[in-house]
């Protein structure tokens, strides 16, 4: 998978692209992050990439035509690569998002900054917009790298252990269940019984349990789209789930 990302801030991608699983995914070769400076394709002595906005008003707009141009020269002539647009007036991203994007050999990302981005590169030359969260954030860098990260977790070969991204909290709709590990009594709080078991069936329901739990009482939201088996729902129904206008009522 190669991303192309364009900013006017390169430097902010070092750090996070030079560690752990990422920095690993580079250089196995299963990605490649190539950083294009925006304002290496401005024009004249000063090469200016932003501009006051027409019709007045506080703040400053990025100028379409250095966008253009560094897309356009990168890109050349391959069709087919989405051209997504960091903003917070993108469609929201999530795991389902992730994987869409993962299904593609190349991103291109453009980070937006200032008050905004000219809404010529939205019409005419972004292909996607993608939010992160429903939070302003100073520019596109940090959710660029969000996408970056979270689609590249899902390439093959990426994690070491094939089944943890198949594992991964939303990876079915769910929360992930806790995780522990040595020592068996810390400070006095003890690990479940049951995961020091060795009864492998019994902890597979457990862990399921806990992420319907879990996820009942921190995302009820995501219940509604999980995959859930018979016997989820089950379970569910006992923690009164789904909520019926009799459920609601006072006892
Ligand atoms: N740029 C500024 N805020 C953003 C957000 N929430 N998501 C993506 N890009 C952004």
């Amino acid at each position: 998978m190669r991303f192309d990302v364009f900013t006017l801030f390169p430097e902010m991608f070092t750090g996070p692209l030079q560690e752990s699983i990422i920095k690993r995914a580079q250089e196995r070769g299963l990605i490649s992050v190539h950083l294009h400076n925006i304002r290496d394709y401005a024009a004249g002595r000063h090469r200016i990439t932003d501009d006051a906005p027409y019709g007045g008003g506080g703040g400053m707009v990025m100028k379409p035509e250095p966008i253009f141009a560094a897309v356009e020269a990168v890109l050349g002539d391959e069709k087919g690569v989405p051209v997504i647009l960091l903003s917070p007036q993108g469609r929201l991203f999530t795991h389902q998002v992730a994987k869409e994007l993962s299904r593609h050999p190349r991103l291109a990302l453009i980070c937006g900054r200032y008050e905004g981005v000219d809404e010529r590169v939205r019409e005419h030359l972004a292909t996607d917009e993608i939010s992160i969260g429903d939070y302003v954030l100073s520019g596109g860098e940090l959710a660029a790298m969000v996408v970056i990260d979270a689609v590249t977790r899902l390439l093959p070969g990426v994690l070491g252990d094939p089944g943890a991204a198949f594992e991964d909290s939303h990876a079915w709709g769910l929360l992930e269940y806790p995780h522990y590990t040595r020592p068996a009594v810390f400070r006095g709080w003890g690990v479940p019984e049951v995961l020091l078991s060795g009864n492998h069936a019994a902890i597979a329901r457990w862990r399921r349990e806990q992420a319907l739990r879990r996820t009942l009482e921190r995302r009820p939201d995501l219940l509604e789209r999980a995959v859930l088996t018979e016997e989820d729902r089950a379970f569910l129904a006992r923690l009164g789930w789904p909520k019926t206008p009799e459920s609601d009522k006072p006892t």
